[in-house]
């Protein structure tokens, strides 16, 4: 499609209609009243950044935007029309692509059949009942390609990484979006979350892409990415919306203020001594094909930080060292020992804590209340019910989680409080001695990120040993005593941030 046809498109006509116009939304879940009134609108040619406290209400709006979930209260037009969605189908058709903050994608069909499934015109790759393999395939690969992503559309979703998942989720809403017969909307809910720098490039070239033909609303938790990439930033707190600015009038630590109602702290930083024997001790691990002759320590009370972009196999060392995946050949000692057939159950038995990047899948059961996700470790299933919930609403209070329901189930808090609880969860254990971290700030609000980084920084100080894949280098940089560079499954470099800080421009070069 292209522009001259937007205009001669009759609901599109006239650029003064605004893509997207919300009067007096609102939604409650219960007791919570989750969206208290939203007005909003949204122009053509605009990319308007949403951001906001963990719960603060922003997937529950643009929930109710995608047809996932009605509204209780309020209406909402899209290019001018009433939008009456009765399903997710009635909000492609109108031209809105999202990428939610959980994946959704069906593991066992293909990338393209993906991208398909959710195209405005899904049926029309099927004809007399045979699925027309070469258009679904060159169809994906054609918007593959416009968000720069060398997946092959035949490949599983289920062979892929995370990383390249969510790709396939971008590309799937650009096709929705802009395939429709309607000004697309583009809907984006935190999609940068795991993307390392080239994919993250790629993506904002594409949104700026769509902005010319139509509008994007996006969500993220970085604030320096939201300034880059959009028009205009709305806040939202508590449910409502709080302020509405032009990007080029406001500046990260105004934006921090205005979220979280307080000013930004500087990093704070400091040095700890190498200390102690080390609790879990890696040496020339290798697995073929995904990371080779990987060695490091970690001691008591020092954070080190795996660095590298998607392809460097830092996941996968993590995993092993979990016992979550296995290797080839190397060694692992943990306590002074060395360990073999090393399974998950034997690392938690150890004192080692995991936190997957991919809390959804691995790191809770969404089904279940938070208390008893919180119980889900070596120690938690020992102690009794009455001290279960103590300790419950005592890590709720650390770590700000809201609401403060622990015996509500832990799929209706925001994707951000999961988080929290999926953290709190090893935290909490007093048998403690290792943690793996996978990207552990990743979905929390700047506010939440400060408060994380404590509690990592307290467990540090009672002489847990921390390893940590951070979502930036900054993040290394700001948290770790030693950092490794990993490339390709092998390390690069490895620096002792006491003896020689490397700079992010040292860790980038070594990366790539
Ligand atoms: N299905 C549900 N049942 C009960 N409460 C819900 C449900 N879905 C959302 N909520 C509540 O609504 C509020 C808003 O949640 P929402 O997911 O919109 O927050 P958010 O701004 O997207 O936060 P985050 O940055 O953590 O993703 C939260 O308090 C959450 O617990
Ligand atoms: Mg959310």
């Amino acid at each position: 499609m292209t522009d001259s046809d937007l205009i001669t498109d009759g609901r599109a006509a006239g650029a003064d209609v605004p893509v997207l116009r919300l009067r007096g939304l609102q939604k409650r879940f219960g007791q919570l009243h989750a969206l208290k009134g939203i007005d909003l609108e949204i122009r053509r040619g605009e990319v308007v950044g949403l951001i906001g406290e963990n719960g603060a209400g922003k997937s529950t709006l643009l929930k109710i935007l995608t047809g996932i979930q009605p509204a209780d209260e309020g209406t909402f037009e899209v290019n001018g029309e009433r939008a009456r969605f009765r399903g997710p189908r009635d909000a492609v058709a109108a031209g809105i692509g999202v990428v939610h903050q959980e994946q959704s994608l069906l593991l066992h069909l293909s990338v393209a059949e993906n991208i398909q499934m959710h195209a405005a015109d899904a049926g029309d790759g099927v004809r007399l009942g045979l699925y027309r393999w070469g258009r679904i395939n060159r169809r994906a690969q054609k918007v593959l390609d416009q968000v720069g992503s060398k997946l092959d559309p035949r490949w599983r979703v289920s062979d892929l990484t995370f990383v390249e998942r969510q790709m396939v989720e971008i590309a799937r809403a650009v096709a929705a979006g802009t395939d429709a017969n309607a000004t697309p909307l583009l809907v984006l809910d935190e999609p940068t979350s795991l993307l390392e720098p080239a994919e993250l490039a790629a993506l904002e070239k594409e949104i700026r892409q769509i902005a010319r033909l139509g509008s994007v609303i996006f969500v993220s938790h970085r604030l320096d990415e939201i300034l880059r990439v959009c028009d205009r930033v709305v806040v939202m707190r508590n449910g409502e919306v709080v302020a509405d600015r032009s990007t080029d009038a406001v500046g990260e630590d105004e934006l921090f203020e205005l979220m979280i109602g307080r000013a930004a702290k500087a990093p704070e930083r400091e040095v700890r001594a190498a200390t102690g024997e080390p609790v879990l001790e890696v040496s020339g691990l290798t697995r073929r094909g995904a990371f080779h002759d990987v060695s490091f320590a970690a001691r008591p009370g020092r954070v080190v930080a795996l660095v590298g972009t998607s392809g460097s196999g830092r996941e996968a060392v993590c995993r092993a060292a979990f016992g979550a995946e296995g290797y080839d050949s190397g060694e692992l000692k943990v306590a002074g020992r060395r360990v073999e057939s090393w399974t998950i159950p034997k690392a938690i038995a150890a004192g080692l804590g995991y936190v997957p990047s991919e809390r959804r899948v691995e790191g809770m059961v969404g089904g279940m209340s938070a208390i008893d996700n919180l119980s889900l470790t070596r120690s938690g299933a020992l102690i009794a019910p009455g001290k279960q919930k103590q300790q419950a609403s005592e890590w709720f209070e650390r770590l700000d989680v809201r609401p403060r329901g622990p015996k509500l189930e832990l799929e209706r808090f925001s994707g951000g409080n999961q988080q929290k609880v999926v953290l709190a969860k090893w935290l909490k254990d007093q048998g403690l001695k290792a943690l793996l971290l996978d990207h552990p700030l990743r979905g929390l609000d700047p506010g939440a990120g400060d408060t994380v980084k404590r509690e990592i920084r307290t467990a540090c100080a009672a002489g847990i040993a921390v390893v940590l894949l951070p979502d930036t280098l900054e993040e290394a940089l700001e948290m770790a005593d030693e950092i490794l560079v990993l490339r390709d499954g092998g390390i690069t470099a490895v620096y002792d941030v006491a003896v020689d800080a490397p700079t992010t421009l040292d860790l980038l070069e070594k990366q790539l």
